[in-house]
């Protein structure tokens, strides 16, 4: 099967980033053939510093290396390696209405939040529908948030087809990502922009504090504790191993075990996971040819297959020249 999904790029990659997404876009590529993107179009709509979004453009790909995406097994690649998507977003723009964009709630929310209400992000969904359908994809991996826009997606398709009597372009399914909640260290859902999340690339001593900072109640040590409402604990449950995790558990409800010894627990398993990966980060951030040649080798497969669905595209529109269509 054929996978995509596209990563905005957004600054510093945390624990919620990393367990909600990637780290199962990451483990699809010993499944299926994959196509991972940044999608630095529809960055656009938020970063409007030309320095600013070539190096978080760039952070996305170290990151995803890091984490363990094998280029020699999924692509990685620049949404704009394949422009052809806007010539197709275009397409979609004229068999879509403006009601079905009205009805996004990805839209009505940074409107609620005070972002200015711009063609782009007004079109934000064809941009996305154009970058699933050009693959002609089979499952799309994407969290909760970004399920109506995958049934935008679908409807377009749909749409495009019965305008032109043809199946040239494939209905994808959605895939959601494991609904794991990964809680900041004040316990809300770990965001960036609620300033409670760890990053996973910090040195390891600013890691280490900020975990030892996360909130915990007042039990005191001796009294056995409840796991299941308490942030360290969930934490360590989405990283450590079952037999660490059941011998945490009883250590919980025994009594006996502090938060600050939990949170020194869980500070060594994030670094087991992070520590070889914050090396491997390192290491391409003094190589940046050949973080290039990923992406540009990557994004070259992407447009050759991209293009096919672009011919059958603009021949059901009469899109092609003349002498293509009477040799
Ligand atoms: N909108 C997605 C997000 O913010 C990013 C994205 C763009 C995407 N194009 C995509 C995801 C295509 C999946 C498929 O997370």
């Amino acid at each position: 099967m054929r996978v995509l999904s596209g990563t905005q790029p957004s600054g510093k990659l945390h624990l919620g980033n990393y367990l909600g997404a990637m780290k199962q876009h990451i483990e699809l590529q010993h499944e299926h053939e994959c196509f991972f993107f940044i999608a630095n179009y529809h960055s656009l709509t938020t970063i409007q510093d030309g320095p600013l979004h070539a190096s978080l453009v760039r952070d996305v790909a170290l990151d995803y290396l890091a984490m363990g995406l094998d280029p020699k097994k999924a692509n990685l690649f620049r949404q704009t390696d394949v422009p052809e998507v806007t010539e197709l977003a275009w397409i979609l723009s004229t068999v879509t209405g403006k009601g079905l964009l009205e009805r996004a709630t990805s839209y009505k929310d940074r409107i609620a939040k005070g972002q200015s209400p711009s063609m782009g992000l007004f079109g934000y969904p064809i941009l996305m529908a154009a970058d699933i359908l050009i693959y002609r994809c089979d499952l799309v991996p994407v969290g909760r948030d970004q399920l109506q826009h995958i049934e935008m997606t679908q409807d377009m398709a749909g749409s495009f087809n019965a305008t032109f009597g043809r199946e040239v372009l494939k209905r994808p399914e959605p895939r959601l990502n494991d609904a794991q909640v990964v809680p900041g260290i004040d316990g809300q859902k770990m965001s960036k922009s609620y300033g409670n999340a760890i990053n996973l690339f910090d040195p390891p001593k600013q890691q280490r504090k900020r975990i030892m900072s996360i909130k915990t109640d007042s039990t005191p040590l001796e009294a056995p504790k409840d796991p299941d409402r308490c942030n360290v604990f969930a934490l360590y449950k989405l990283l450590a191993r079952p037999d660490e995790v059941a011998s945490l558990e009883e250590s919980y409800r025994r009594g006996g075990m502090g938060y600050g010894e939990a949170k020194k627990l869980l500070a060594d398993v994030v670094e087991r996971v992070v520590g070889p990966a914050r090396n491997r980060r390192s290491a391409l951030e003094t190589d940046p040819d050949y973080v290039e040649d990923v992406l540009s080798t990557s994004g070259r497969r992407a447009r050759a297959a991209a293009g096919e669905v672009m011919a059958n595209v603009r021949e059901a529109c009469g899109l092609t020249a003349a002498k293509d269509t009477h040799p």
